[in-house]
């Protein structure tokens, strides 16, 4: 009998013959963990030796229903979950502490339950009396969500198994314990554990399992990756600090498209949905400045309008600064790099500041014109016009490439008030959406239409 390794990292997968607190291959700490056997089935024989019971198979061709789905009525959560909530899915939901994921989950509990979904709402965190308390303050007083204060998994299991709920709401997946792990609650092999038993519930009684997950500083959700492997749809709930959007974004959907986000606003009575984002985006917005540009970006299914601002002063450092809120770096440093090579202007000696406003995260490419306008209009000091907005990805050849979606964020600019667009040029011919276009085929062009340099 060959005798296995039996220790593997939860982070990376790498097998290790022996635990230690770091992973040599991921050098992630504290996330090595043994693997325990299942079963006691005949050791050491390969599953075909012994026959199962069999599968069934079934072709492509067969017509399923849609699932029938429950719908909230709170739209950003409806729309990010890809049009409501899924019977017998299971749904991770991440973000920091602090950030709101308890208020936006016993917000949407009575929502459900409002609309006839039995709920139940268990608090590892928070006595029944505190959770009580915030939902009264809420509004939210008499909504029929059951509520309970447990971490031990096995009597929750129980209870779940008789009121078999419509939804079930874990609030935190660190704070269950099952006494079949022998660790301590929150480590990886109790949030894999309590995760496992968790969407077996969900997928076979039915019921919808919610399960909050605390993120750690670097973006993971504390040790478990493999939760959101486990479950059908993770969302992640994030806002910068100081801000009061929260937008919750779907990164990964079962049942929908992913990239998804709703926009939502902490306020004093929790959080308000934001129907039409750009418009707050774009509040607080004074009048035209250098350095201050609008993008119009594409934010899962819908256009966003967002304000692009650059700061660029000369250091009196050898290293100028490059500082970056709510873009990539990278992609930061490849525009500075075309437009010192292709346009021949320089940002050596400078330091160069670049914020998203609002707290909002971009990631398309289709942001670069903006970013390369915003970089240009700071360092020239020279303000672009106000009712313009800009959006197109730059190759590092220096020439624009058109985006998807042209139209429709012409047509969001447009119901924002905004009068003219630049551009690239090609692309598929489509409506102006009642904007004047100026269309670029390369940044240097732009340059020198914008700026009058070259
Ligand atoms: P919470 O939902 O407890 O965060 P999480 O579960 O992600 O840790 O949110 C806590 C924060 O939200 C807290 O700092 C106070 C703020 N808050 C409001 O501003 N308004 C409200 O109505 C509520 C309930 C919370
Ligand atoms: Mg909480």
């Amino acid at each position: 009998m060959v005798k296995s390794a039996s220790f593997s990292c939860s982070a990376c997968g790498a097998v290790h013959s022996k635990w230690s607190g770091r992973c040599d291959a991921c050098n992630a700490w504290n996330t090595i963990i043994e693997d325990v056997p299942l079963s006691a089935g005949p050791k050491g024989k390969s599953l075909g030796a012994r026959r199962g019971n069999g599968i069934n198979l079934t072709d492509l061709a067969t017509q399923e229903p849609p699932p029938p789905r429950t719908i909230s009525g709170m739209d950003e959560l409806d729309r990010v979950l890809g049009g409501g909530l899924v019977p017998g899915s299971a749904t991770l939901v991440g973000g920091d502490p602090g950030i709101g994921k308890s208020t936006l989950l016993l917000q949407a509990a009575a929502r459900f339950a409002q609309a006839g979904l039995p709920v139940i709402y268990v608090s590892g965190e928070e006595a029944s009396a505190q959770v009580r308390m915030r939902a009264q303050r809420l509004g939210l007083g008499d909504a029929p969500v059951k509520l309970a204060t447990a971490t031990a998994l096995r009597d929750i299991l129980t209870t779940l198994e008789t009121e078999t709920p419509g939804l079930v709401i874990i609030d935190s997946i660190q704070t269950m314990w099952a006494d079949n792990v022998d660790s301590a609650p929150g480590s990886v092999a109790q949030v894999r554990a309590a995760a496992h038993e968790l969407t077996t519930f969900a997928k076979r009684k039915g019921s919808s399992v919610i399960l909050v997950g605390h993120v750690t500083k670097e973006g993971q959700i504390a040790g478990p990756r493999v939760v959101e492997h486990m479950v059908d749809t993770v969302l992640y709930f994030e806002g910068e600090r100081g801000h009061q959007f929260r937008i919750l974004r779907s990164v990964k959907n079962r049942f929908g498209p992913a990239d998804e986000i709703g926009v939502f606003e902490m306020t004093g009575q929790g959080l308000a949905e934001v129907a039409n984002p750009s418009a707050l985006f774009l509040s607080g917005r004074g009048d035209p400045a250098p350095g201050s540009v609008v993008f119009a970006g594409i934010e899962g299914t819908r256009p966003v309008l967002v304000e692009m601002q650059a700061l660029v002063a000369p250091t009196p450092h050898s290293q100028p600064r490059r500082a970056v809120v709510g873009w990539d770096s990278g992609r930061l440093a490849m525009i500075l790099a075309v437009l010192e090579a292709r346009c021949g202007i320089p940002f050596a000696g400078l330091d160069v500041y670049l914020n998203v406003a609002g707290g909002i995260k971009i990631s398309e490419p289709a942001a670069d014109l903006a970013v390369a306008a915003a970089l240009l209009s700071a360092r020239e000091d020279a303000a672009l016009p106000a009712q313009a907005v800009l959006f197109g990805e730059i190759s590092l050849s220096g020439a624009l490439r058109p985006v998807s979606q042209t139209e429709n964020r012409l047509k969001e600019a447009k119901k924002l008030g905004f009068t003219s667009a630049i551009i690239p040029a090609g692309g598929k011919p489509g409506g102006t959406g009642g904007l004047s276009l100026t269309r670029m085929g390369d940044l240097t062009g732009f340059v020198g239409e914008i700026f009058g340099a070259g």
